[in-house]
């Protein structure tokens, strides 16, 4: 009998919480013979909310769920968990910028660091989704020193499924059979959604994208700005931002992770740079992973081209603007 696993949820009683704790519940993050403890933090003000989401919880009689912890005490967040999927945090509100609301997420993933670093299984995998993803990920590795600097990682799957998905509708062929895509980058509108390694496979064998996508102005143009601007096109659509789509991309990101990538295929994982790809050392940066036995690794000489290095240098550069931003509200 394995173990029960405890998962934590940030931010639980918000959007994407709502949408994750289920799935989770499910077994849909950890496959379907692994029983979890979901562990719930939100704000004060969200109480009585967090609490209706854990009577639900409990009222779906999930077979795998063996306990529900709803709690706006960090500590008790935090305390003996295996995996923490950091969803909250302070919003990007419209007509506000990213500067102002950065100096409210360093202070927040700063505190959470010391919670995840005292009170969390000390080999706890962290997955970032609250925005700026990325930046709240370098700020919780930084301030959570004894955690492996590999197990601090940020959500880019949602963009790297998106981007799967916007070929596999090109093409009229089922989004399992299109794959190693790349999100490179910022989980921002700079990342940039790579093609040139896609392949499909087809009743004749595998095949490059290139070859069944003739047009490449679409490939390197719209496909590329509808990945980018995807996010935007579904608060426009809902009035809210992208929550189920993100909540199933953040299973797929901790189920690959740990249960490992299938062969030959790759995924999209925003994890601390160690100057692969001439991507600055030190920036959470998405990357192409394989992922074996809980650990993961960047896929390694992949060629890249001209138009792809200056997409990459542009999104390293916004990274580091962010990082400077951040560390300039920590003096
Ligand atoms: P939401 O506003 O519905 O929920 C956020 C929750 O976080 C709220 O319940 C809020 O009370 C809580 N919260 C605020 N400060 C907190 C703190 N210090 N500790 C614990 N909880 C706190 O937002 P939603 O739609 O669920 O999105 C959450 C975040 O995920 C946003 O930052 C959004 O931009 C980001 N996002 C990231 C994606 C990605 O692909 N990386 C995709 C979609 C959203």
């Amino acid at each position: 009998v394995k173990e029960v696993l405890r998962v934590l949820v940030t931010g639980a009683a918000g959007q994407i919480g709502y949408a994750l704790a289920a799935m989770i519940a499910r077994g849909v993050m950890l496959g379907p013979d692994q029983a979890v403890i979901i562990h719930m933090l939100d704000i004060p003000p969200a109480t009585e909310a967090l609490n209706g989401v854990k009577m639900e919880l409990v009222d779906a009689a999930f077979p795998l769920l063996k306990g529900v912890i709803a709690t706006t005490d960090v500590v008790e967040a935090f305390t003996g968990v295996n995996i923490a999927v950091m969803v909250g945090g302070f919003p990007l509100q419209e007509g506000m910028e990213r500067k102002e609301v950065m100096p409210k997420n360093v202070s927040i993933y700063k505190a959470q660091a010391s919670a995840l670093e005292k009170h969390a299984d000390p080999n706890c995998k962290v997955l970032v989704v609250a925005n700026p993803a990325n930046t709240n990920a370098l700020i919780l590795k930084e301030f959570s020193p004894s955690i492996p600097a590999k197990n601090i990682t940020c959500l880019t799957r949602l963009d790297h499924n998106r981007a799967l998905s916007q070929i596999a509708e090109r093409l009229n062929v089922h989004v399992s059979d299109v794959k190693n895509v790349i999100i490179w980058g910022n989980h921002s509108s700079t990342q940039y959604p790579d093609v040139n390694h896609v392949t499909i496979m087809t009743k004749d064998g595998e095949k490059k994208v290139r070859e069944l996508v003739s047009d490449d102005q679409w490939l390197n143009g719209e496909f590329i700005t509808t990945v980018q601007q995807r996010g935007a096109a579904i608060i426009k659509a809902r009035k809210l931002s992208s929550a189920l789509s993100a909540a199933s991309s953040a299973c797929d990101h901790i189920r690959d992770w740990v249960l490992g990538t299938s062969k030959g295929t790759w995924v999209s994982m925003g994890v601390y740079s160690d100057g692969s790809y001439g991507v600055p050392a030190g920036l959470i940066y998405s990357f192409p992973v394989t992922c074996e036995k809980g650990e993961w690794s960047i896929v390694q000489g992949l060629k890249i081209d001209d138009f792809s290095r200056a997409k990459m240098d542009a999104t390293a550069n916004e990274l580091a603007e962010e990082k400077s931003m951040a560390h300039s509200f920590l003096e």
